[in-house]
């Protein structure tokens, strides 16, 4: 018998990886236009430090942690979030003393033992991004542009939840309420929502069960109690977003499965992927630094699962819609061969996708090859032209052309005539 790998556990094979490589490069890549730093914590972590930060009557820290004892009788567990070992390396270390310490993202497997099932697995990865330091609401609409900026740059189109769970102040008002309305339309809950209600109140309203989501339909909205400063804060985020033409909805019911979340939560959803329809999710968690023995600084992050996104993209491609490349160079000659040869290296060094043939084809087959790579657009370059300085842009959408002057040598400053020009050629 051959041995297999682990229900839940998946192996990524070799054409897959390009696809989470291509995730990985353009979330890195935005998150370090936004002044994020990457940061790389141990995947084994104390099971304290979970229990202490997810919570310990939370589903995470109930059901789902690999948990385990070690040879020297010490409780490990592999990490079920990214979230509390990018707080607990940002507290050991004082990142907070550094410049850069205080936006934070870590990128890699997480470990929970779920039910597997489509998008649902028990090793997944994450994109985790925490920034810390400051209460403003600007750092949410910040943090959520980013996750929204992300999610565009990778062609998807997904919509945004928010919600605000208040704070410390207003949280236990809140709780009574909600405590009410359980002992007064409670009777029939699981096991888990009949012990949760009176440890940890919030937590039931986060049960998968239907019949009891049922029961709480008619159950007090947190956005109903938040204290005014809670209140200036959600609309202040609500004002940002709508600045930034970020669309969003607000979803009262929205309380995430994590303890620590204070104020903003928020939810990138798709319908696309069935019952795991969150692709990515976060919230504001002010008291966590304080509560594991850190500075008291409050902080917001989110975590985006790489293998939603890699479904998501795989639909997008099986519906036709494939990724594009820039420009596909064709060259007709060896002198233009050259010449081309030169313009595509310097473009690729200034940041283009460009894609050109070597092995000296013909134009048809040329052409044929621009539009199997999904090109924007093809810049020509014939004997005639290169005589003229000149090369002949295609527009590969709506077949238009135009000249460009090619440079006479480098290419040092051209590609900035040439990204103006493909500018105004895509324009119409
Ligand atoms: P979370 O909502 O538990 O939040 O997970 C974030 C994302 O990870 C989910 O939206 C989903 O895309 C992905 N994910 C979670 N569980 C699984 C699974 N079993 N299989 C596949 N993908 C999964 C957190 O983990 C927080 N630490 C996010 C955060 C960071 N909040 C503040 N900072």
């Amino acid at each position: 018998m051959t041995v297999k790998a682990l229900k839940g556990f998946k192996d990524i094979l070799p054409g897959e990886v390009r696809t989470w490589q291509w995730i990985e490069e353009t979330a890195r890549n935005i998150f370090h236009r936004f002044g994020f730093a990457e940061i790389k914590v141990p995947i084994l972590e104390k099971t304290e430090l979970f229990q202490r930060s997810i919570g310990e009557t939370t589903d995470i820290v109930e059901k789902e942690m690999y948990t385990f004892t070690d040879r020297n009788g010490a409780s490990l567990t592999m990490r079920p979030e990214g979230t509390a070992s990018v707080l607990r390396a940002f507290i050991e270390h004082s990142l907070h003393l550094r410049p850069s310490g205080q936006r934070l993202y870590t990128i890699g497997p997480m470990f929970r033992h779920e039910r597997p099932q489509k998008g649902r697995l028990r090793q997944f990865h994450q994109l985790s991004v925490e920034a810390l330091g400051s209460e403003r609401p600007e750092l949410d609409v910040e943090v959520m542009a980013m996750a929204a900026l992300l999610l565009q740059e990778l062609g998807l189109s997904v919509s945004l939840q928010i919600n605000s769970l208040g704070c410390a102040k207003c949280r236990p008002a809140f709780n009574r309420a909600l405590v009410d309305f359980l002992s007064s339309h409670g009777g029939g809950l699981c096991e888990d929502c009949e012990r949760r209600r009176h440890t940890n109140p919030l937590r039931v309203l986060d049960c998968k069960s239907v019949h009891c989501q049922e029961k709480y339909s008619n159950a007090p909205a947190i956005v109903d109690h938040l204290c005014k400063d809670c209140v200036d804060h959600f609309r202040a985020v609500e004002q940002g977003l709508t600045a930034l033409d970020i669309p969003y909805q607000v979803n009262p019911l929205m309380v995430r499965g994590l303890d620590y979340y204070t104020r903003t939560t928020f939810e990138l959803i798709t319908d696309a992927l069935g019952a795991q329809s969150a692709v990515g999710a976060g919230g504001r968690y002010d008291g966590l630094l304080g509560q594991l023995g850190g500075p008291d600084l409050p902080g917001i992050g989110f975590g985006m699962g790489v293998e939603r996104l890699v479904l998501l993209l795989q639909q997008f491609e099986a519906a036709g819609a494939s990724r594009m490349i820039d420009l596909f160079l064709i060259a007709l000659g060896k002198d233009a061969f050259a010449k081309g040869f030169k313009l595509v290296h310097a473009l690729r060094a200034a940041g283009l996708q460009v894609l050109m043939d070597i092995e000296g084809r013909s134009l048809k087959s040329q052409m044929k090859q621009a539009n199997k790579a999904n090109a924007r657009f093809a810049l020509i370059i014939g004997e005639n032209e290169l005589q003229q300085g000149e090369g002949v842009i295609k527009n590969m959408t709506t077949g238009e052309q135009s000249t460009i002057q090619l440079p006479e040598n480098g290419a040092d400053e051209w590609h900035v005539t040439l990204l103006d020009k493909l500018r105004t050629n895509y324009s119409h």
